[in-house]
């Protein structure tokens, strides 16, 4: 893999220490095993919004992956399929959302609007007709973001692989903002359900899912957008508290173990997404590699679910915080 496709993957905003505050946020909370409980197997399976996957873990939706393997998006499918979880594809992907999809378990495909909406509604026939069972929304992505080093490092990169059909016109203009009237339009011309992805504020969740929002993910895009800003470990409890009931909500940035994926559960998240360690497992070793990271992640999770003595998803959500202890003593 090229330097500048490595600095392109694991580049954060501002001074770097997001990286690490994304970590040690899920580190924060330790778990809290039970013991004296009925044994037996433990069951990761979940369903959300009626989407099943063998564990409470879908695949994050990562741009350009063939900046680093030829393979890239479709490699990662089939890996996501073998392991049994749902993939979400970037609309900024490198090979075609057609291919991708045919080699996917379960597809879900990942928007950016553009300035013009409906230069988009092409691609959004042929995602419908590839079989998305549901879209996300990325919100946090704001008009401008090309300053940022690892972009600059992508356009010195080589990719290994580019679509043969773009999502957009070429130089189509991304969205100067993205509103709740967006939610309900794309619902309208495709009649999937939308996740909002980038979510931080519990207000912020109120009104996508007002505007019809079918789930929340709570993300700050591994830490690309804003290098300050606030962590999905602590954003999380009080998003999932505001529309808790309403729409299912999912969590990522800085996900890396099926530890984290229980802490994200216990924390209120009804499945967790992993991002850059799938490409840095594509990058260094194809689908083969993707698929022992995303098995181990899988059945790490399902290890510390029984581990901790609880039988199911059901019943690590039904404990919540009851089941992690904070290191700082704080809650
Ligand atoms: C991303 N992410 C992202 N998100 C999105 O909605 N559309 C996209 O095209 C991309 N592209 C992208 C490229 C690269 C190189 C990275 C690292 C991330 C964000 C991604 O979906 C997810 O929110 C984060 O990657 C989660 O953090 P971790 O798992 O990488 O820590």
């Amino acid at each position: 893999m090229s330097e500048a496709a490595r600095l392109y993957l694991e580049g954060v905003a501002g001074d770097g220490s997001i990286a690490a505050r994304n970590r040690e946020d899920w580190d924060r909370w330790s778990i809290m095993p039970r013991v004296l409980r009925p044994g037996g197997a433990s069951d990761g399976r979940t369903e959300v919004l009626g989407i099943p996957a063998a564990a409470p873990l879908w695949v994050a939706p990562v741009a350009a992956q063939g900046l680093g393997h030829p393979d890239a998006e479709v490699a990662v499918a089939r890996a996501a399929r073998a392991a049994g979880l749902p993939l979400v594809l970037s609309q900024a992907a490198s090979r075609d959302v057609e291919d991708v999809a045919e080699e996917a378990g379960v597809y879900l495909q990942q928007i950016y609007l553009p300035e013009h909406r409906p230069a988009i509604e092409p691609f959004l026939a042929r995602v419908v007709d590839a079989g998305a069972v549901a879209l996300v929304l990325t919100v946090d992505q704001p008009a401008s973001p090309h300053a940022h080093a690892f972009r600059l490092a992508a356009a010195g990169a080589v990719p290994l692989a580019v679509p043969r059909r773009p999502p957009l016109p070429f130089g189509a203009a991304p969205a100067a903002a993205v509103t709740p009237d967006d939610i309900a339009w794309l619902i309208r011309v495709t009649g999937l359900p939308v996740l909002v992805k980038g979510v931080l504020h519990p207000d912020d969740a109120r009104v996508a899912v007002a505007a019809g929002a079918a789930g929340i993910v709570v993300s700050n895009h591994g830490g690309r957008q804003i290098g300050g800003s606030i962590t999905s470990a602590r954003a999380l409890p009080a998003v999932a508290a505001a529309v808790a009931g309403d729409v299912p909500v999912l969590a990522d940035s800085g996900v890396d173990d099926g530890d984290d994926v229980f802490r994200a559960v216990a924390l209120g998240a009804d499945a967790a997404l992993i991002g850059r360690p799938v490409v840095r497992a594509l990058w260094d070793g194809g689908e083969e590699a993707v698929a022992e990271l995303l098995v181990g992640v899988r059945d790490g999770f399902i290890r510390s679910l029984r581990l901790a003595g609880y039988h199911d998803v059901a019943a690590l959500r039904r404990a919540g915080r009851g089941a992690l202890s904070a290191l700082d003593g704080s809650e």
